[in-house]
């Protein structure tokens, strides 16, 4: 039988000392069997590019690689002769008749064969709300009106301008194209002009602002840029998840300190920085806060910018809920403290003021490192928001604010209709000034042992209402329940009768009208 080149190596190849594979078995260098009756039954291929190493298997020996764009076959790369003499065999996957070649048939063939996930995946807390959603969908699927007050999922339209100019500037295919990773010039200095006139600080558009796809794509990839192994962030519990997962992504550690709005809280982050080696990098702060609404007045800001200074920690904002405020309250911007800027960034969103949740589109504002530094992955990861939502996002901030007055007095009265119901079946409740959200502790004898996630549970099963439970923001959370002023008013009533009945072990009546969103 003629001779056959082997591995790729063409013309060049290095002497071997080795005999044809095709005529004769391999020989074989690693103690594989499988390779072995490859050889016997099939032809080789000459391979043209270079071996790597397989990410999964983490092995150079024998390597199964997507070789084709024929879905039922694979190509197998060996090295029976070393690493620098790779053969490849193609075949079928049906024609692997070989019981330990079916280890690497992997999802091309069906098989169960899991394949693992990054360790940072791993290492993610477990996702709480997991099982309600998946009760909720089967409730829904069974014909249940749920009422929905589970995710801060603003249910009412983007104010009607925004939305014209957003279909005005899609049809111009000037649009189309990837836009600036950083946002585009104009819609950074709107935001640095909201900043000017509601919080009275200064910023220079071109390095301390930063668009992104929303605040949480910001918040989780200015983790990511500033954390690493080895790094603590600190994160007041409750907690809104993302802020503990985007730390736990970036591979660093989460320390928990309870949530508070006072001297107190502010030592307890002191004591933690003072007394822990390695000192935390990174401390996360969100007021008005998500689950709990709890506020802080002016003035608050400035011992953290103190301490972090002194202790050389940096310092993100989550301002989310900066514009969604009630009775006269006017939530404080991190960056009003001096010397905010030269420690930490603050993240506002267009999410929630003004009804654009589905948008994607937020801010990054203040210390020009940490925007570097965010501007470097983003830069790497993504292309920037679709330029004609950058440029309604623009007459959002120059022509909406009576938008966001009139959005606010729909959560004062949804909040209104829910404390008073909830104060009236016997929930300790108090009215919050800002969010979207009422915290309320649930009564002891209402959980009757039970957990908040169990409890939610029964609530969605049998009340066919969906609020959060506290404990899926840390355990902290545990006995409250946050409920989202997402439902009109009617709804909400609705939806305290339910529970209410729930309590006293009657069952729900239907409401007649159509929910409303
Ligand atoms: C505290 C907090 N931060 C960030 C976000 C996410 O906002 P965005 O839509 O801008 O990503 C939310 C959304 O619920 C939130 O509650």
């Amino acid at each position: 039988m003629k001779k056959r080149t082997l591995g790729g190596l063409g013309k060049n190849e290095p002497k071997r000392t080795q005999t044809n594979p095709i005529s004769e078995k391999p020989k074989m260098n690693t103690n594989s069997e499988l390779t072995k009756d490859y050889g016997k039954n099939h032809a080789f291929r000459p391979r043209q590019n270079k071996p790597k190493t397989n990410p999964i298997f983490g092995t150079n020996e024998c390597i199964p690689l997507c070789y084709t764009a024929e879905p039922d076959k694979i190509a197998l790369q060996i090295y029976p002769f070393g690493i620098d003499c790779p053969i490849v065999l193609k075949e079928t996957l049906s024609d692997l008749r070989d019981e330990k070649m079916a280890e690497f048939k992997m999802d091309t063939s069906g098989s169960d064969r899991r394949i693992e996930p990054a360790q940072r995946i791993k290492r993610l807390p477990p996702y709480l709300f997991g099982r309600l959603n998946a009760l909720k969908l089967t409730k829904r699927q069974q014909g249940a009106d749920i009422i929905d007050l589970g995710m801060g999922n603003p249910s009412d339209r983007a104010p009607q301008i925004v939305i014209d100019k957003l279909c005005e500037a899609a049809q111009d295919g000037r649009n189309h194209r990837y836009s600036s990773s950083k946002g585009i010039k104009g819609l950074r200095k709107e935001i640095a002009k909201k900043y000017e006139a509601n919080w009275d600080v200064q910023l220079d558009w071109e390095t301390e602002v930063l668009a992104c796809i929303g605040s949480k794509e910001g918040f989780s990839h200015l983790c990511l840029a500033m954390l690493g192994p080895g790094d603590t962030a600190i994160v007041p519990e409750p907690a809104f998840p993302i802020h503990n997962y985007s730390v736990a992504l970036a591979g660093a550690n989460v320390i928990s300190v309870p949530l508070g709005c006072d001297e107190k809280f502010i030592d307890n982050i002191a004591m933690v920085c003072e007394n822990l080696y390695p000192k935390p990098k990174l401390l996360i702060l969100n007021f008005p806060h998500n689950p709990t609404a709890m506020t802080v007045d002016e003035g608050f800001f400035e011992p953290v910018v103190d301490l972090a200074k002194r202790l050389g920690i940096a310092v993100i904002h989550d301002f989310a809920y900066g514009e969604t405020c009630f009775d006269g309250y006017k939530p404080p911007s991190f960056l009003s403290v001096k010397g905010a800027k030269d420690i930490g960034v603050e993240f506002i969103t267009m999410s929630k003021p003004y009804n654009m949740a589905g948008f994607r589109i937020g801010f990054a504002a203040g210390n020009k490192d940490m925007l570097d530094h965010l501007a470097t992955i983003k830069g790497y990861y993504d292309y920037g928001i679709f330029q004609a939502v950058q440029i309604a996002g623009i007459i959002a901030l120059r022509s909406c604010d009576d938008d966001i007055i009139a959005q606010n007095e729909r959560y004062r009265s949804r909040r209104d209709v829910v404390c008073e119901g909830l104060k009236r079946i016997g929930w300790e409740v108090e009215k919050p000034r800002a969010t979207m959200f009422v915290w309320t502790k649930v009564p002891e004898a209402s959980l009757g042992g039970k957990g908040t996630i169990d409890y939610a549970m029964d609530l969605m099963e049998h009340a066919e209402v969906a609020i959060a439970p506290g404990r899926a923001f840390g355990e902290n959370g545990e006995g409250y329940m946050r409920i989202a002023l997402v439902e009109n008013e009617q709804r909400l009533r609705q939806a305290i009768r339910n529970i209410s009945r729930f309590a006293q072990q009657k069952p729900i009546r239907k409401a007649k009208a159509k929910r409303q969103i």
